[in-house]
């Protein structure tokens, strides 16, 4: 019998010895007191407030303990003696932006940041040094910490157009922002494949505009259309919904959120420190607006309707014709959306415009010529300058993809660099301001194994690559390089169609991801984070999440 209890202290020891910290995000800085007993978290522990505005913070904790680990803590404004997790600001303590301490002893933790959004960092922190089983105790080890975000701009995006994802999800992809200390949600509101935002002014833009009547079955450009090489027309050739042959599942899709959802999802994003950037794309991914609105198009004659299948398929896609009617559309839609979301920021798409069909418009050609435009670059310009001046006099801010460099950049634009790292080193060059999102390194929706892997556009980007992803280009020098505004993860869906399978595409690259976006440079270690991550699995098990557990057994 004393052997065997022996036995179990040796074990313990050994169990206790071994405790580190698994926190993803790596902080700046974090130390274990292996000898300490540790905190001890029960039904009796209480979270004290040093100030009101931590509410959600303690509240998100509380959310978690109850919906994970089945227990509640009681909230108070008094402080307890022992026993008590304190929260609270001290805008001294570092001059970092959004820095926090976190002290774990036997009698309480500490948590105290330079803001309200700084506390709630630290309780994510807290959140991972949690157990990942349920317990009525929960131990937690005896920790000291220091942490500061790396970049002011840490995004992820969802494609809500390719397929459409209900509130309780989009709450749920914010809870999973939250958790890895991300702070700006881009939400793809608008393509060609659905528009998924009520607005008042034009309500066919979602009694039409946010249906389809099928979607292509397989790879693009999908199975029962292997045949058409849509991507070797020649350039004088006209696809129109008349002679392109689609052959899809037939079954209808679609959905949009109302004003009153837009406002729920705004505020629960809010409550997590998350500011929504909505998505208005422009002036092209345009083809479920033309749904529903013909007359804002180059063609209003060749019968637009949602698109079916994925990809710009060349010239299939149909834009916006530049006339007065359509801007004042446009600015409209803008003054609902500006209403609606309290974000400086507004992203207004720029991407993949084909020019062929400015270029073929009679109209649009006598507008050019009215205005002194000389192509249709310069056109393109025209049009996000516009737009620009629009946006800035109702005092926000314009973030558009990197192609709103072309034919010269709005003044006060935000570059989103997407097609590599080239545009966001012409406008940090420039002094604006750059999101890096490179395809080849931060697009989600790219497959993570080569074999096997679970239908995915077909490039390839394995975990490492996004782990080792730097979003300072080498090239720029130190003045040029304070532009880089931050990264971002995006997730397009054309193959990502129920929450499940965003969780898989997501996890665990967006822990890789969030590393690059928080933690210090020199601090990247990708056998480190790797260790890390067994943990991280162990709580997505907790939580139910669809992570992709191949990394456990293969290599990609
Ligand atoms: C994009 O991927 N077209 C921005």
């Amino acid at each position: 019998m004393k052997k065997f209890v022996l036995a179990g202290l040796i074990c313990s020891i050994a169990l206790l010895s071994t405790a580190q910290i698994n926190i993803i995000p790596k902080p700046v800085s974090a130390k274990i007191n292996q000898q300490g007993k540790g905190f001890t978290i029960n039904a009796q522990t209480r979270i004290f407030l040093e100030n009101d505005s931590l509410k959600s913070a303690a509240t998100f904790f509380n959310n978690y303990l109850e919906k994970y680990l089945q227990i509640k803590l009681t909230i108070t404004n008094v402080k307890p003696t022992e026993n008590f997790i304190s929260l609270g600001i001290n805008a001294g303590t570092s001059s970092f932006k959004d820095a926090y301490t976190f002290n774990s002893l036997q009698k309480n933790i500490s948590i105290v940041g330079t803001s309200p959004s700084a506390v709630f960092y630290g309780i994510q922190s807290l959140i991972q040094l949690l157990p990942t089983q349920k317990s009525t105790t929960l131990n937690i080890p005896e920790v000291n910490i220091t942490d500061h975000p790396r970049f002011d701009y840490r995004g992820m995006h969802l494609d809500v157009s390719r397929h459409f994802f209900d509130v309780a999800f989009i709450k749920q992809y914010i809870d999973y922002m939250a958790l890895h200390k991300m702070n700006y949600f881009h939400w793809h509101l608008t393509d060609d494949h659905g528009w998924r935002i009520e607005i008042k002014k034009y309500p066919k833009l979602t009694e039409v505009g946010a249906w389809r009547n099928g979607s292509i079955v397989g790879l693009w450009p999908g199975k029962g259309n292997e045949n058409i090489k849509y991507q070797v027309l020649p350039n004088d050739v006209k696809i129109t919904p008349a002679n392109a042959v689609i052959k899809t599942d037939g079954i209808r899709h679609g959905g949009f959120y109302t004003q009153d959802e837009v406002r729920e999802v705004i505020k629960y994003a809010a409550d997590r420190y998350i500011t929504v950037i909505p998505e208005i794309e422009m002036p092209a991914h345009s083809m479920a607006a033309l749904a529903a609105y013909p007359e804002f198009g180059t063609d209003p004659k060749s019968g637009y309707k949602v698109a079916e299948t994925w990809g710009m398929m060349n010239k299939y896609n149909n834009v916006f014709q530049p006339t007065d009617k359509t801007f004042g559309f446009l600015e409209d839609v803008l003054t609902e959306v500006m209403a609606l979301f309290p974000s400086q920021y507004i992203h207004i798409g720029g991407d993949e415009a084909s020019k062929i069909w400015w270029k073929q418009s009679a109209e649009t050609q006598k507008i050019m010529k009215e205005k002194g435009i000389k192509d249709e670059v310069a056109l393109q310009s025209y049009f996000i300058h516009r737009i620009e001046k629009f946006v800035n006099n109702k005092g926000k801010t314009i973030i558009g993809w990197d192609e709103i460099l072309d034919g010269g950049l709005a003044p006060n634009a935000i570059v989103m660099s997407w097609r590599g790292e080239k545009g966001g080193i012409a406008a940090a060059k420039v002094k604006q301001r750059v999101i890096m999102s490179p395809e080849e390194k931060l697009y989600l929706n790219h497959k993570q194994f080569m074999k096997d892997d679970s239908l995915a556009a077909n490039k390839f980007l394995p975990l490492e690559t996004v782990y080792n992803y730097e979003p300072v280009p080498a090239e720029l020098n130190s003045e040029q390089a304070k532009y880089i505004w931050g990264a971002q993860g995006n997730l397009w869906s054309e193959y990502i169609a129920n929450p499940a399978k965003v969780e898989y595409m997501l996890f665990p690259r967006m822990d890789a991801l969030s590393e690059i976006q928080w933690s210090q440079k020199g601090q990247k270690n990708y056998s480190d984070f790797l260790n890390r991550l067994k943990t991280q699995f162990k709580r997505y098990d907790l939580m139910g999440i669809t992570y992709s557990k191949r990394y456990l057994t293969a290599n990609p």
